[in-house]
């Protein structure tokens, strides 16, 4: 029977990392259970930095960002010596199910705990939107509305000064940031992985904005693909427009998660503790699809690959 249950937040951090801690904790002791925090990701689960908490330990963290556990990448985590490390500890501590909150890499480690036996399950969040086995990750919606008030913010300042504007997004490989941004402000161009630069088409468009007098242009682009500044350059070359280079970086990671980043927090964590109750030994990843809570088993869900929001790319190409 499942009586102690650990928690953990992994990776980049994201909003709603708190909300979803909040509840996972808040969840067990419901049930009973004795509940614990490990700081700092699985480097903290090596390093044995596990405390058990109570109900106090959840009061006002619902609509802060961050993660007050904190988190950490931990590269060595799949190491076998570190991973049985990891596993000896946790059973020194008595602990029978882990919860890892975070995104792809996060689950491959608990997919490596798992196949060592230990009970894991998963709960999707980053700000990259970028796991295969849910539709939407916590912490997306947050740093979706960040983007957009930083943009709306550039926009004044842009058509005072009848610039192009270039604003690099994160998202690590994953264009939704870009694409849901680019739709949200009506953006004259996005550059992703699903959406990639056409670089004659894009000059073309801008050399007809200038000539129309429009006020200002904005182009967001994904991380990883590209140098921004090397693109602003050719811009001001191929197009008469002067051109400004933005990279929103961390501050995309940043702020109070959106009501919806916390409620998806509140349906995926109370469903990942149900898991652990009702599921025993079987470790699993926990997702939204069609807006409904799902699950499978961790090792199919690593395999999964997201996919592109339906007619996004096909929308955005017909509004620009
Ligand atoms: O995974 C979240 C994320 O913010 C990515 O969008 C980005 O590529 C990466 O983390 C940056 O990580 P770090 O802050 O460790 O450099």
């Amino acid at each position: 029977m499942i009586r102690k249950i650990a928690i953990l937040t992994s990776g980049g951090d994201a909003p709603g990392m708190n909300a979803a801690l909040r509840v996972c904790i808040r969840a067990g002791l419901y049930y009973g259970k004795e509940m614990y925090v490990i700081y700092d990701g699985f480097r903290g689960l090596v390093e044995g930095d596990i405390h058990q908490v109570n109900k106090d330990f959840t009061q006002d963290i619902i609509n802060r960002g961050g993660t007050i556990i904190r988190s950490a990448r931990l590269p060595e985590f799949k190491e076998p010596e570190v991973l049985k490390k990891a596993v000896d500890i946790l059973t020194d501590f008595e602990i029978d199910a882990l919860i890892g909150i975070g995104g792809d890499g996060t689950f491959r480690g608990l997919n490596d705990l798992a196949k060592m036996g230990f009970t894991c399950v998963g709960i999707p969040a980053t700000i990259d939107n970028d796991v295969g086995s849910t539709d939407e990750t916590i912490g997306f919606s947050t740093a979706l509305n960040t983007i957009c008030e930083c943009i709306d913010k550039l926009k004044d300042t842009s058509s005072s000064h009848q610039r192009c504007s270039l604003v690099e997004v994160m998202g690590r490989h994953c264009g939704d940031l870009a694409m849901y941004a680019a739709l949200a402000e009506g953006a004259e161009g996005v550059i992703c992985v699903e959406h990639p630069l056409h670089e004659d088409k894009l000059f073309k468009k801008l050399r007809k904005m200038k000539a129309q007098n429009k006020n200002h242009a904005i182009i967001i682009v994904s991380e990883n693909l590209l140098d921004i500044n090397e693109l602003a350059k050719k811009v001001e070359e191929e197009t008469g427009f002067t051109a400004r280079t933005e990279v929103l970086g961390r501050l995309q990671r940043g702020g109070s998660p959106t009501a919806h980043d916390r409620i998806l927090a509140a349906r995926l964590g109370s469903a990942a503790v149900d898991l652990l109750l009702n599921n025993e030994g079987n470790s699993k990843i926990v997702g939204m699809k069609n807006n409904a809570v799902v699950n499978y088993p961790i090792e199919e869900a690593v395999a999964m690959k997201h996919q592109p929001t339906h007619g996004l790319r096909d929308l955005i190409d017909m509004l620009q």
